[in-house]
């Protein structure tokens, strides 16, 4: 294959990037996204805050575009994400207990049911995992019960039975890590008592904090074993050169090891894109330019 999407396909996997709402008018961007990638996830569009700004009051316009765009380009969607403790809008932030707990439902099945048929796979829980004790992350969200997660999945199977149900985290990637082994435990769970989920998502955000870890490989294999796709959701790494060119092409040997392992996406297109201020972790530098990394990342699809 001659391009990501293409490279990705001929290995029966997807290669999607997050796309911004407001960008869908810059043409050297739209130019990047329709030739390079087959899959999307609206990078804030479908967040409760921007979702539902106001409660029960329903705003789907940005997030529309995505997918419009998304469909009108051969194109599948990552929905990102149903229930989250950051970018809640103020209402929500403001409840508490039962009525915060329906609220959440109630948001679930409203997304859900707007988008149902045209999600391949939901973030339905995104980073609900405590970055340090490997135990669940205080919130507004945790504090309703711990079976918040689970009715969260419950809810979103029963608005969109045909999208993909995905549990999504970052620092996950290192096995070693108690926080990897907590989502582990979680899915483990989920599976033996049958509360349904598909996918796991590693957001895969790696820096010098957390580093591509070598046992990469070995998470992605043991999450799969559990019965669940593994996709690797937010990619994107520190530095420059040869060396991020060669952490990108180790990622995706990695996924393409792993059967389950179904699609990687990165978190943005161009470094001038990327959610960090400053840095260069992306495919493509600020002109659109592909960098060594993007080489070394197809080459390592192409080799697959
Ligand atoms: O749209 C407003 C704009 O109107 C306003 O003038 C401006 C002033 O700050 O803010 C704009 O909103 C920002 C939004 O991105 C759109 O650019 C928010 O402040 C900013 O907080 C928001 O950041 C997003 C971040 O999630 C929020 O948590 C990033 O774009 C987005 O890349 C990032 O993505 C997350 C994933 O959802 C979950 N995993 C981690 C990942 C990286 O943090």
């Amino acid at each position: 294959g001659t391009t990501l999407g293409a490279a990705a396909a001929e290995q029966g996997r997807y290669f999607g990037t997050a796309v911004a709402a407001n960008k869908l008018s810059d043409a050297t961007y739209v130019g990047i996204l329709n030739r390079e990638f087959n899959m999307v996830t609206p990078e804030n569009e479908m967040k409760w805050d921007a979702t539902e700004p106001s409660q029960g009051q329903f705003t789907y316009t940005n997030a529309d575009r995505i997918v419009a765009h998304a469909q009108a380009n051969g194109m599948r969607v990552r929905g990102h994400a149903l229930a989250w403790h950051q970018q809640q809008p103020g209402w929500a932030q403001n409840l508490s207990g039962s009525a915060l707990r329906q609220a959440m439902v109630n948001h679930i099945t409203q997304v859900a049911t707007h988008y149902k048929g045209k999600i391949y796979a939901w973030d339905v829980v995104n980073e609900a995992f405590d970055d340090g004790s490997g135990g669940r992350r205080d919130s507004n969200l945790q504090r309703t019960g711990n079976d918040w997660i689970e009715v969260a999945f419950r809810t979103a199977r029963a608005a969109d039975p045909g999208a993909k149900l995905c549990y999504n985290d970052y620092n996950t990637d290192n096995w070693n890590w108690a926080k990897t082994q907590g989502v582990y435990n979680l899915v483990k769970d989920f599976k033996a008592r049958g509360v349904p989920i598909d996918c796991v998502g590693l957001q895969s955000h790696f820096n010098s904090g957390s580093p591509y870890p070598s046992n990469y490989r070995t998470t992605l294999q043991n999450f799969a074993a559990l019965g669940v796709d593994v996709q690797i959701t937010e990619l994107d790494i520190e530095g420059s050169g040869s060396a991020q060119a060669t952490t990108y092409a180790n990622v995706v040997k990695d996924c393409l090891a792993v059967s389950r392992c179904t699609g990687i996406t990165v978190w943005g297109i161009r470094d001038s894109d990327s959610w960090r201020a400053s840095g260069t972790p992306l495919l493509f530098d600020g002109n659109g330019n592909k960098k060594a990394a993007y080489t070394a990342a197809l080459d390592a699809l192409n080799a697959g």
